[in-house]
């Protein structure tokens, strides 16, 4: 059972290959972008408080991303887990520790996803997913096979996140260089970071990543 982080700028390719690995493996993706928007979406009180927070590409306090991680990780007690945007920050790193120990669960690898950041731009402001099944595409890099119908379920409502604009990308990626760079030499130092070249293609990405999961599976 393996427990493993993805870790990268906004645009890596953490969100499409930790779907695609819960959809091979069995594993589950606990994104705290996913889990936050759904919050927002509910309007519930959380969801009123990091609206504004998300929408500027700021962080939400570690207090509120912990929680909503460990909720989520009692939701398969046997699947391996993929973080994908958790931990972002120091606090959040040591919390994890915490919830994994509590559990009787380890960390496998920390893999980071290395990019260029000028080309992310392009990658995140050309996304899109799918409004009934979230099935994610790129007008260039991953279009739908017909256009204007969903591969996956054939629906022909597609959305776009409100942060993904270059303005509030350019805050993301300055959050990221901040605040979650920095946590890499807590996890360099447990001989846990594993380094993937992002700028391959989706498939050239999943199999480097694939044979780190399989070296010790
Ligand atoms: P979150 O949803 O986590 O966003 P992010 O980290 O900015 O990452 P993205 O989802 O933008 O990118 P990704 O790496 O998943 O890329 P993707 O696979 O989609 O967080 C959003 C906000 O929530 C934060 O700004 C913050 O406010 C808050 N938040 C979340 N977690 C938090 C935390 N722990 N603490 C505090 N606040 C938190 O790919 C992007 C596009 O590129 C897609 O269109 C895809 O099709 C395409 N693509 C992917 N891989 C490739 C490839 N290899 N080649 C070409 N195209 C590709």
């Amino acid at each position: 059972m393996l427990n493993i982080i993805l870790l990268g700028p906004p645009g890596a390719g953490k969100g499409t290959q930790a779907a695609r690995l819960q959809a091979e493996r069995g594993m589950i993706q606990l994104s705290t972008g996913d889990m936050l928007r759904e919050a927002r979406a509910s309007g519930s009180p959380v969801g009123e408080k990091v609206k504004a927070i998300m929408d500027a590409g700021g962080l939400v306090s570690d207090d509120i991303v912990t929680a909503l991680i460990g909720e989520r990780l009692d939701s398969c007690a046997d699947c391996g887990a993929i973080f994908d945007g958790f931990p972002r920050t120091r606090a959040q790193a040591k919390a994890l520790d915490s919830l994994l120990s509590e559990r009787g669960r380890r960390l496998d690898h920390v893999i980071e996803l290395v990019v260029d950041e000028d080309a992310l731009v392009a990658r995140i402001t050309g996304r899109f997913t799918c409004a009934k099944c979230g099935t994610g595409y790129h007008d260039s890099f991953r279009p739908t096979k017909v256009a204007g119908v969903c591969d996956v379920c054939g629906s022909t409502e597609f959305k776009r996140r409100p942060d993904d604009n270059e303005q509030t990308v350019r805050t993301r990626m300055a959050e990221y260089r901040a605040k979650t760079e920095p946590i890499l030499p807590f996890y360099e130092g447990r001989g846990l970071v594993r380094r993937v070249n992002g700028m391959g293609s989706v498939d050239a990405v999943a199999a480097e990543i694939d044979a780190i999961l399989d070296a010790i599976a």
